[in-house]
């Protein structure tokens, strides 16, 4: 039977589940979740939904400035992993659940603000996730979404995709800054903030953490090889530093106001 796109989701998250909280990662970044918390502008008495929040790295950084988090995922490894950091860091209001990003176990409008963080390019349907996080939101309530984006150029943003995909199957296509404005605003959401930070990636610890096969990693590291030498741009703006090869993601923070 054909894999469905969630047990391709699961396979390589309870693969990466381990090692998803180690330090020098920028995923685990203090640094980068203290800009992205600051620019959420929490509240003390909200109520947070953290949506595909695997470990929920930014759950837990959330929760010591809310009233209470709900961090939900489909990898019941990302799931445990995360409870167990809670537990360990004594982060007591923040509870894990398993569910589909696509439909959430919540009556509409119970929280003030949604997040969901790095995950929106591993959805098949970004459209339907969207749409299901507004729903759970409250009427004047914020819908926050964080993740990589796209180069604006069709051909660079088409390379690089493709790139990820190679390096992880379950990632689907992350999108643009248009194209993320444009799906909450598609959703009913009017967009309230916008804001970008470039961050430098080690391609080893990049393609480490998804377990890629040497083969495919070589294949990549060529493609990034080939563009440091002026050949076809991969929009992936790699860059040695001290003979390591890195390259440079965008991310960002879009945040819709329902
Ligand atoms: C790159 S991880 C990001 C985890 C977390 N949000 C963070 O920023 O650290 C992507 C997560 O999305 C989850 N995921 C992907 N598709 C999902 C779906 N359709 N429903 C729920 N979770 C999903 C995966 O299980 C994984 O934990």
């Amino acid at each position: 039977m054909k894999e469905n796109h969630h047990d391709v989701v699961r396979k390589q998250f309870s693969k990466q589940a381990p090692r998803f909280g180690e330090t020098g990662r920028p995923l685990a970044s203090r640094e980068y979740l203290d800009w992205m918390v600051t620019n959420l502008d929490l509240e003390p008495h909200w109520r947070v939904l953290d949506v595909a929040a695997g470990t929920g790295h930014l759950g837990r950084a959330i929760a010591p400035h809310v009233r209470r988090v709900v961090a939900v995922d489909i990898t019941p490894q990302m799931l445990n992993a995360g409870v167990s950091q809670a537990e360990e860091d004594g982060i007591s209001n923040i509870v894990f659940a398993q569910s589909l990003a696509e439909q959430v176990p919540h009556p509409n409008d119970t929280f003030d603000i949604v997040v969901s963080r790095f995950a929106i390019h591993h959805f098949e349907h970004p459209n339907i996730s969207i749409t299901e996080m507004v729903r759970v939101c409250r009427l004047g309530g914020r819908v926050a979404v964080i993740d990589l984006v796209m180069p604006d150029d069709d051909a660079l943003a088409a390379t690089y995709n493709r790139l990820e995909r190679l390096r992880d199957p379950s990632h689907t296509r992350a999108l643009s800054v248009r194209e993320l404005e444009g799906l909450l605003q598609g959703a009913g959401l009017e967009i309230i903030q916008t804001i970008s930070c470039d961050v430098d990636v080690s391609v080893d610890h990049w393609l480490d953490l998804t377990g890629t096969s040497p083969e495919i990693g070589r294949a990549i590291v060529e493609e990034l090889a080939q563009e440091l030498k002026g050949l076809k741009a991969t929009g992936m703006r790699p860059f040695l530093r001290n003979n390591e090869l890195m390259f440079e993601q965008t991310w960002l923070i879009v945040v819709g106001e329902k």
